[in-house]
């Protein structure tokens, strides 16, 4: 029988998931079922339940599902339980739910490999201070930066988050007028849910220079307005987070399959989609 996985959230009509993964599949010779399920509110456990209680072997889940699938697991990995939120649900052996959360390892891949962007000894900057900077603190800590400063609109919820974070690394939080006092850059992430609403967070124009890479988890088609504002201060690079949503997937199909597939092609196929679709 055929493999079945899904992803789960709200809303999902417009995920790149089934693509992804069935090109993995295809790729990797393994035959699984891929689909997208839409959550109603409030009800995550009742669509987990029975997509699992009818024979489903995994779900990635996306937006705002994370919390929901975090408490239903039956045991965590060391990521997702410091990012208190789960992307990838996996069935074993003995019938156990594994929650893990692959965003920050797959954001990490993405720079760190598929970019050639280092982390190690450089300063960072992440803005917003939501559940997306949550879920990838550990692993881009991991990698040693130098300085990681989280920058949000609600200061108070950087320096909080920061606080949690402090035996990883050198990691501190607050608001956009501190950035005031900062120097450029080495690389900066804009994780805010602005840029869905085609906002720019405020962030002054001098903590981009010519040596700056800029780096939006958004994706989209055209570049975001994150992006367009770092190339127009003369950033070095920009990119979108595309390469991020491949990267977590991969690592989410190798959980469930034992396999590790390639990203590089997938990524191309997948820009490649995404350019052709009406936005
Ligand atoms: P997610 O899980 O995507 O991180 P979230 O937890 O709702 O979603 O967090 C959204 C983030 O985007 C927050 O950091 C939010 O700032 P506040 O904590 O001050 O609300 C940030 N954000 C949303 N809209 C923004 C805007 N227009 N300008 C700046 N920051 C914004």
């Amino acid at each position: 029988m055929t493999d079945r996985y899904a992803v789960v959230g709200n809303p999902v009509a417009h995920s790149l998931s089934p693509d992804i993964h069935r090109a993995f599949a295809q790729q990797t010779g393994e035959n699984i079922d891929y689909s997208r399920i839409i959550v109603p509110a409030g009800q995550f456990n009742e669509v987990a339940r029975l997509f699992f209680n009818r024979g489903g072997r995994g779900l990635n889940i996306t937006v705002p599902c994370k919390g929901d699938a975090y408490q239903f697991a039956d045991k965590l990995t060391a990521f997702a339980s410091r990012a208190q939120a789960v992307n990838t649900l996996a069935l074993d052996t003995a019938g156990l739910l594994t929650g893990d959360n692959t965003d920050g390892r797959g954001l990490v891949a993405d720079l760190v490999d598929n970019l050639g962007w280092p982390i190690a000894d450089k300063r960072l900057l992440i803005l917003g201070a939501g559940g997306a900077v949550r879920g990838v603190l550990q692993p881009l800590l991991e990698q040693g930066p130098r300085e990681l400063v989280i920058a949000n609109r609600t200061p108070t919820k950087a320096a909080d988050l920061a606080d949690q974070f402090t035996d990883l690394g050198a990691v501190t939080g607050g608001g956009y007028d501190d950035l005031l006092e900062q120097a450029p850059f080495d690389l900066i992430i804009n994780a805010t849910s602005a840029s869905l609403a085609g906002d720019l967070p405020p962030v002054p124009k001098r903590i981009v220079d010519g040596n700056t890479r800029c780096y939006d988890m958004m994706y989209a088609a055209q570049p975001t307005v994150f992006m367009t504002w770092c190339r127009e201060q003369q950033c070095r690079e920009a990119i979108d987070g595309l390469g991020m949503l491949v990267e977590q997937a991969a690592l989410a199909f190798a959980l469930w399959r034992g396999k590790q597939p390639a990203t590089t092609s997938v990524i191309e196929s997948i820009r490649a989609l995404l350019a052709g679709k009406p936005s």
